[in-house]
């Protein structure tokens, strides 16, 4: 990625086919599970993509042994001789990615402690991880926070514990369940995240004997056992990318055939692409977007916890927008600050507006604290080309579909941050018909 800079000239229509693979938010945390096993597991359908060279740095780091499997996309993970890590070197690793926080359980069990460096990720808001310290303490864990990172403890096995999450938050999700798994006793989470990424943790966890179960209320009740085995996993398929590729071709006026997008993941999406105007066709291979032609329509969105619209999906279809007939509002209510990058799609000739207040449906927790959180949208708008810089991996993606559907061409910098979550990118780019070139960095 010479230089990582960009250059897409816009107004081609994207046409063709891609094929996206497993889902960032599900691989690296299964890479995770792996370090609670005895045995070997096989993880399938992995992305290229730099969050999982992070993690098998990280877990290599703990004394797993990552190797390719048979397959291409296969890795193999073997855990048998998991030990403590040195700690600079897991420090080096500082601001890498927000996985390492999901290594405590797993190295609490297997080694008593964990070292744990400052984390990482796109900068969408505070993401403080105060419900994963206090559902670590709640197990047993003792924590001591100190300027280079984490350090915990587990003085005597963890127990199982009664929690309830203030929001019901991913990644603390997964927290209690990589912890629980082994604990001693049950545990039982309240207000729960139940996306399907999570379910797909839980699947991973049930093959490697782990006993876990969802309710309807948000509610899982894990029965913690003295062991568990590696498992054979396929990854669900990327449906944040899925929705990338499918707000591409809107934007775009174009044509797109996602193969392995999976309908039931993203039920939601669909709907909304529907109503803005958009075209499918949902086949067992795949799903088809495109833009029948005519105007696009404006609609009235909230982002949410699952089953809702994921907060990943609404930089991509805020593009879009930009090309519906009329007044659009779009309230981001479960990051903060996940609207600032409308910015430069207002430098492109987008017209959009940011407001403190919830508008357009429920208050939410950041109606009353001073976010920009809520977005008007007024289109159709002509975009034009600019030179931009690429803040995070959701928004960055967005700046990539404003540049093709955009007049003239745009240059893009600090593309390197959009590998941490789309495979090949700039190839699928290329094989839908866009007319995209690296540039010197100047
Ligand atoms: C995961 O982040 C994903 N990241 C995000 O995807 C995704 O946007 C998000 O879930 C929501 O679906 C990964 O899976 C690696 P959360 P996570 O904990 O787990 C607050 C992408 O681009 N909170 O559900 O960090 C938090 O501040 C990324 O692929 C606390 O207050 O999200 C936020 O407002 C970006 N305290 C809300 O909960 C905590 O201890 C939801 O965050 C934890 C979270």
């Amino acid at each position: 990625m010479a230089g990582e800079v960009l250059r897409v000239q816009g107004g081609t229509p994207l046409v063709g086919e891609l094929t996206v693979r497993g889902a960032k938010n599900l691989v690296p945390k299964a890479m995770v599970a792996a370090l609670l096993g005895t045995t070997p597991s096989r993880l399938r359908n992995i992305p290229d993509i730099a969050d999982v060279g992070i993690v098998s740095e990280l877990v290599e780091l703990h004394g797993v042994r990552v190797t390719p499997g048979d397959e291409p996309g296969e890795l193999v993970l073997d855990p048998s001789a998991v030990e403590d890590a040195d700690v600079v070197a897991v420090a080096a690793h500082a601001g890498s990615s927000r996985i390492p926080v999901l290594l405590c359980g797993p190295l609490l069990h297997r080694t008593g402690r964990a070292f744990i460096p400052d984390l990482g990720g796109c900068r969408i808001g505070d993401r403080p991880i105060d419900f994963h310290l206090d559902a670590l303490r709640a197990f047993g864990a003792v924590v001591d926070k100190r300027p280079d990172g984490l350090y915990l403890k587990a003085p005597e096995r963890l127990r199982g514990t009664l929690l309830t999450l203030p929001y019901p938050s991913v990644g603390a999700t997964e927290q209690v369940l990589l912890t629980a798994v082994l604990a001693d006793g049950v545990t039982e989470l309240r207000n729960a995240a139940v996306e399907p990424e999570i379910v797909d943790l839980i699947a991973v966890l049930q093959k490697m004997g782990a006993n876990i179960s969802l309710h309807t209320d948000r509610t899982i009740r894990v029965v913690g056992v003295d062991e568990l085995r590696g498992a054979t996993h396929r990854s669900m398929p990327d449906r944040l990318e899925v929705a990338s590729w499918a707000c591409t071709a809107l934007a775009t006026q174009g044509d797109v055939f996602v193969r392995g997008a999976r309908q039931v993941d993203m039920m939601t999406f669909l709907n909304v692409f529907r109503a803005v105007g958009g075209e499918i066709d949902i086949t067992d291979d795949g799903i088809r977007f495109w833009h029948p032609g005519g105007p696009l329509t404006p609609l009235h969105l909230e982002t949410d916890v699952h089953p809702g619209f994921m907060t990943d999906w609404q930089q991509p279809l805020v593009v879009a927008l930009t090309q519906a007939s009329g007044v659009s509002i779009v309230h981001e209510t479960v990051f903060e600050g996940r609207l600032g990058y409308t910015d430069a799609l207002v430098q492109m000739g987008a017209t959009i507006q940011l407001f403190r207040e919830c508008l357009g449906g429920q208050p939410c927790r950041y109606g009353q604290r001073n976010y920009a959180h809520s977005a008007v949208i007024a289109g159709p708008s002509k975009l034009y080309g600019a030179d931009l810089e690429i803040p995070d991996l959701r928004g960055g993606f967005s700046y990539v579909i404003a540049a093709l559907a955009a007049q003239g061409h745009s240059t893009l910098r600090n593309v390197g941050i959009i590998k941490r979550g789309y495979e090949d990118f700039l190839g699928k780019l290329a094989g839908l018909g866009a007319d995209v070139e690296w540039v010197p960095a100047s």
